[in-house]
Formats: C-alpha cells, sequence, structure tokens
C-alpha cells in the first residue's frame, strides 16, 4: 500500500529516549537469543494489542545501532544489538518492513549524514548515499531519521540535500515514498542566524525536523525531566526547555511540516509524574509536534491495567485530533508570566481549521493554581458573544462568555478546544504571524 507521507506530523514508537543502545531482556527477564529485531517486533505487536496503532501510531523507527556496512559497501542490519552478545537485525530489513506492514505500521530507520552514527556505528550515509537510499526503498522502508552526526555547518547542507536527492531518485515510480525526518536545526543548537538559515533549508527538503535538544537522555534523573538542570548545555534538554525552543519555531509548522520537540516520555519511563505526562502530552499536541512514544510498550500491553492512565493520555482523541489539525498550525506562546520553569502559568494557542482554536494552560507552580483566560488574549474578539469551549481532557462542552476560570495542579494543564460559534472575530491564522517575534 501507498503511505501519506508527512501530511500531519507523523506518530508512532522510537526506541531511543527509553532505552538508547542498550540490549534488553524479554518480560521474563531472560535475553538468550532475544534479538534488537525482536525486541522491536515485540514494542509493535504491543503498540497494536493496546490499540496505540488504531489511535494514530502507525510509525516504528528504530533509532541507532540498527545497522552495519558489509564490506563490499551496502548498508546491513548489524549482526549484534550494540556490544551486546545478542543478535541485532537480519541483513536484509525486507521481512522487518513486511511485519510492520503486516500489522498496518510503518517502518522508520535512522541513519547520519555523516561516516559514522552518533554511537559510532560506520553506517552513515557520506559517500553511500544512492546505495542507502536504494536499499530503503528496495526493504519497503516508509521513514528515514537523518542526524548530524559526522558533518558540520559547512557540509550539512549539502549531504542533506544530497541524501534528500537520493530518496527522491529511490523512490521514483515507487508508490511508497520515504518520510524524510531531518535532525539538522537540533544540530544548529539554540536559536542564531544559523538556526535561522537550517529552519529554512530543512524545510525544502522533508517532512518533520528536531529543533530541540536530546529529551532526558543524557540525565534520566526523574528530578530532572520536567526541567534539564543542565540547562547551561544546551543539548540536554528536559520538558520545559524543549517546549520553550520549540514553541519559539511555530512560524515553520504549516500542513505536511512539523517541528519536532523529540520524543514523548509517557508510558512506564518513570521520569514525569502523570500531571506531567499529561503536560507533555497537551503541549506537544498544542504545538503539532510529531508524537513519538518512547517507553516499554510491552509493559503496557501485558499490564493494561497498571497502565491505564498512560494509555488513556497517549490515546486522548480530542488532543490527538488538536496535534492532527488539517490547518498544520503550529502552536504559540500567547503568554508566559514567568520565565521560570517552576512558577508562573504558560498559555498556548493552536489556530485550528474552521476557525476553532486550541488553548493549553500549563500551570508551573508547586501548588495547584486558579487562573482566569481572557479568550481575548488568545485571539477571540467580540468577547460579549456567547461560545463552545470543550474541555479536551473531560471531554465535557460548555458555553463560555469573555473568560474561562479554572483550577489547575502542579505542573499539570487545562486544555480546550474554543469554537468561534457566531460572533465573528477570530480568522483562522491571523494571529499566528504577530505572536512571533
Ligand atoms: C542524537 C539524536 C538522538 C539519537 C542519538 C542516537 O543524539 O539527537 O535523537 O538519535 O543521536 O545516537
Amino acid at each position: 500500500t501507498s503511505t501519506p507521507v508527512g501530511v500531519t506530523p507523523l506518530m508512532g514508537f522510537n526506541d531511543w529516549a527509553r532505552f538508547t543502545c542498550s540490549a534488553q531482556a524479554r518480560l521474563d527477564g531472560t535475553t538468550a537469543g532475544y534479538s534488537f529485531q525482536q525486541f522491536m517486533e515485540d514494542q509493535a505487536k504491543a503498540m497494536s494489542d493496546t490499540g496505540l496503532v488504531a489511535a494514530g501510531y502507525k510509525n516504528l523507527t528504530v533509532d541507532d545501532c540498527w545497522m552495519q556496512r558489509n564490506s563490499a559497501g551496502y548498508l546491513h542490519g548489524a549482526t549484534n544489538w550494540g556490544s551486546s552478545s545478542q543478535p541485532g537485525f537480519d541483513s536484509e530489513l525486507t521481512a522487518y518492513a513486511d511485519y510492520l506492514h503486516s500489522l498496518g505500521m510503518q517502518a522508520g530507520l535512522y541513519t547520519t549524514s555523516g561516516v559514522n552514527t552518533c554511537q559510532g556505528v560506520p553506517g552513515g550515509i557520506m559517500g553511500h548515499e544512492q546505495a542507502d537510499a536504494n536499499s530503503l526503498a528496495y526493504w519497503g522502508i516508509d521513514s528515514i531519521k537523518l542526524d548530524n552526526c559526522g558533518t558540520t555547518s559547512s557540509n550539512r547542507q549539502s549531504e542533506f540535500t544530497s541524501f534528500a536527492n537520493a530518496l527522491g531518485t529511490a523512490t521514483a515510480g515507487h508508490s511508497r515514498k520515504i518520510l524524510f525526518n531531518e535532525s539538522a536545526p537540533a544540530g544548529a543548537g539554540p536559536a542564531s542566524a544559523t538556526k535561522y538559515q537550517t529552519m529554512d533549508w530543512v524545510r525544502g527538503l522533508g517532512q518533520m525536523w528536531r529543533v530541540s535538544p536530546d529529551i532526558n537522555v543524557w540525565h534520566p534523573n526523574p528530578a530532572d525531566s520536567w526541567d534539564s538542570p543542565h540547562a547551561a548545555d544546551w543539548y540536554e534538554g528536559g520538558i520545559y526547555q524543549n517546549f520553550t525552543d520549540t514553541v519559539a519555531l511555530a512560524r515553520y509548522n504549516s500542513p505536511g511540516n512539523a517541528n519536532d520537540a523529540d520524543m514523548l516520555l509517557i508510558g512506564d519511563n518513570g521520569q514525569l509524574t502523570l500531571p506531567e505526562q499529561r503536560t507533555q502530552f497537551a503541549v506537544w499536541s498544542a504545538m503539532g509536534s510529531p508524537l513519538m512514544i518512547s517507553t516499554d510498550v510491552r509493559k503496557m500491553a501485558a499490564d493494561p491495567v497498571t497502565y491505564a492512565p498512560q494509555l488513556a493520555i497517549l490515546k486522548n482523541a480530542d488532543i490527538i485530533a488538536v496535534d492532527q489539525d488539517a490547518l498544520g498550525a503550529g502552536g504559540y506562546l500567547a503568554s508566559r508570566d514567568n520565565a521560570s520553569a517552576t512558577a508562573g502559568i504558560d498559555v498556548v494557542v493552536k489556530p485550528l481549521a474552521g476557525g476553532k482554536r486550541a488553548v493549553t494552560i500549563v500551570n508551573k507552580n508547586a501548588t495547584a493554581t486558579n487562573y482566569t483566560l481572557d479568550l481575548g488574549r488568545v485571539g477571540f474578539g467580540n468577547l460579549g458573544c456567547a461560545r463552545t469551549a470543550k474541555d479536551l481532557w473531560n471531554h465535557t462542552s460548555s458555553t463560555v462568555t469573555g473568560s474561562i476560570t479554572t483550577t489547575i495542579g502542579s505542573h499539570d494543564n487545562a486544555m480546550y478546544t474554543i469554537d468561534p460559534g457566531n460572533c465573528g472575530g477570530a480568522t483562522a491564522t491571523g494571529m499566528i504571524q504577530s505572536a512571533q517575534s
């Protein structure tokens, strides 16, 4: 079947933030003969069994360490799983991709723009651009994440461009296109002229791009996850840092194009409280980021009662609809009354198709806070006119006039879709430009 490429922000699974390249055990604790490929197939099956595939999480991306290069220079599955003695992947990934397709899923792979991946595996595209693109197309791969390791600001654009061209050549005449997921803006670091130039060229080549640091990988301490204490090192991200960096680039989202704020830590990760998991999901959807789960879905499938709260977050159809909205706008920061990660209230607004707006209110305070949202502040006029607001966590609708008052728990959020009704006023996109610096 053909794959719709990048029409709405990608939804699925990526193993990296939760597992990096460390070999894992089966759920019964045994490791003998347990391969990286079987582990990914088990996650895929669990995605299907938990209903996450049906909820829209169709892409399964294996990140670093799945590959090796053979003596003839061709890309193949790695013999071993990282540095362990457990097996890696089949040499040819056709059967793997076929298995994912049989579950109604898409197969995503990872590579880098240089010679060695970020974990030092000599599987990068440099010098092999067309041959590697041809291998992906031949195996039936649906998406490729291209990382920065091995390139610098001087040769990154040329490598990403030549790979985009190679993917086009490899899939010419095929119904299955390959989504191009570019990490280049993250490699350009915090906001700078180089970053904005990078944003401009990635937009012409692919469908999604990482703009912010690696989320909670280098300091997976639960106490660090709301905001990184290492924020001085831009490359060590957290929920608040990745949110802040990504929301500032809202203008780069459009239909078929998405800023990627990095993976969701919702599940068994143990890094975020439940309110913080709700807030990551709300804010990522409010920004129109891809929704890539990085957790042990096998555990959620084996014990759906224990993990019912996390599954309910990930399957919240009202919030997924905000992320996937056809207008393709990025959410912008309508209000931030305190720059701190641990004080004040943030309000994110995402214009939706049909003149609706999704409004997400995040309570950064350490205690529950009462907040009144002025609808004028989020782009509505004619404030005396009654409109319908749907609470996307409780799934209840109410009539609101001028403002909404609500109490929000610490690090939790309230999220609404507000209908313009017959009040006139807001246009779908009017606030996007004016909200950006
Ligand atoms: C970089 C990327 C991560 C992940 C690792 C793999 O750090 O930003 O998302 O792909 O490489 O080594």
